[in-house]
């Protein structure tokens, strides 16, 4: 397989070019990112020389430059993104730019070079927010995005599945709930945690920390990623869950495993718009044959043991960054 993978240098397609490399070998992954804030090629370093492996640096909104990675590949997968909710209620327009429109310039290549398959990663927050009790997004469930993000998003869905209708492009789609682990950007809520209480700084959390979010260690995901490569469906969607925890249940728990009182936290006002729930019903990709191998409790242990064991990765993305969403939160409550 000769694999292009946008926004390698992202969190989740960092760890997804890392699986592929060692469970594929032989396959050739292109990594095509532009290296914005949030790309990092230090998540590579280790196999920047590996024989299958190339680096292109490259925006997916150009049409010239996708154009030329496009001919080289005959499989896509699609991670390449604005991703920070905080950041698009800041400045949506880049959210629109990058994730609407870049996705039509990929899809547009995939249909002139005849790719065997487009595979494009969607987010849960599609589907818009539930009530503490309502039950878990299905694919069958309307999108109702509530934020600029997920709206984007949700946009960028839309287009990949008229693809499949119009032109036929032999497209999969998984839409995943919030990932954790390794070479996740510090901006994101369980690094940004983790780094300020290696530091002895209080961590900002939003409300009382009420808001659920189901996780998944970012392995599963690239699991689940292959899975729908070998054997799902063209032209479906699969959902692909985690454990349901509240802000403040995590918070705990990282508190716990770094030492530290509840009198680190700082109670801050909510995002503006702040989604309440996300859940989702994996059956359809367990169907398939996927499920999680990595619990949770097992797993955030290790990665908060990842981040002490590496600062030298997190701790120049710290310094001297802005801290956009906080200045927003000052500004709105
Ligand atoms: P990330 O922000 O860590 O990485 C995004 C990558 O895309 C960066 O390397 C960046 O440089 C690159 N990029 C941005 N604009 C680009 C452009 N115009 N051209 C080329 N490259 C560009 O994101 P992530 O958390 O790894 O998320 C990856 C994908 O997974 C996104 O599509 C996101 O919507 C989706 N997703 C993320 C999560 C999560 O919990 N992080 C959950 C579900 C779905
Ligand atoms: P985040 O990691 O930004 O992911 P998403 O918004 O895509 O789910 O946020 C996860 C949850 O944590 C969300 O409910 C907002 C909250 N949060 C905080 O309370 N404090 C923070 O500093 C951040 C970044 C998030």
């Amino acid at each position: 397989m000769k694999l292009l993978v946008t926004g390698g240098a992202g969190f989740i397609g960092s760890n997804f070019i890392h699986y592929w490399l060692s469970h594929h070998p032989t396959d050739r992954v292109v990594n095509f990112d532009v290296l914005t804030y949030a790309g990092h090629l230090e998540s590579l370093q280790d196999i920047q020389h590996h024989p299958q492996y190339q680096f292109i640096q490259g925006d997916i909104t150009n049409e010239e430059a996708v154009n030329a990675v496009m001919a080289q590949v005959d499989t896509v997968v699609h991670f390449a993104a604005e991703s920070h909710v905080d950041r698009s209620i800041i400045d949506p327009q880049i959210f629109i730019k990058t994730n609407v429109v870049g996705t039509s310039v990929l899809l547009n290549a995939a249909l002139k070079y005849k790719i065997k398959r487009f595979h494009h990663i969607s987010t849960d927050e599609v589907f818009g927010h539930l009530g503490a009790h309502d039950a878990p997004f299905t694919e069958a469930s309307n999108y109702r995005p509530r934020t600029p993000y997920a709206a984007s998003k949700a946009a960028a869905d839309m287009l990949v599945r008229s693809f499949f209708e119009t032109y036929q492009l032999p497209v999969t789609i998984t839409n995943c709930a919030n990932n954790f682990g390794p070479f996740c950007d510090p901006e994101k809520l369980i690094p940004r945690f983790i780094t300020n209480l290696i530091d002895n700084k209080k961590v900002p959390l939003m409300g009382q920390g009420e808001n659920i979010r189901p996780w998944l260690y970012v392995k599963d995901h690239c699991r689940a990623i292959e899975l729908v490569l070998e054997r799902g469906i063209i032209g479906e969607t699969y959902c692909v869950s985690g454990t349901e925890h509240t802000n403040h249940t995590v918070t705990l728990k990282i508190l716990e495993l770094l030492g530290k009182g509840e009198s680190m936290i700082e109670y801050v006002g909510h995002r503006l718009g702040h989604d309440f729930r996300y859940a989702l019903d994996s059956s359809k990709i367990q169907r398939l044959g996927w499920k999680p191998e990595h619990s949770f409790d097992e797993w955030i242990q290790k990665t908060v043991q990842w981040y002490q064991e590496n600062e030298w990765w997190w701790r120049p993305l710290k310094q001297g960054r802005p801290v956009v969403d906080r200045v927003a939160q000052k500004n709105y409550f």
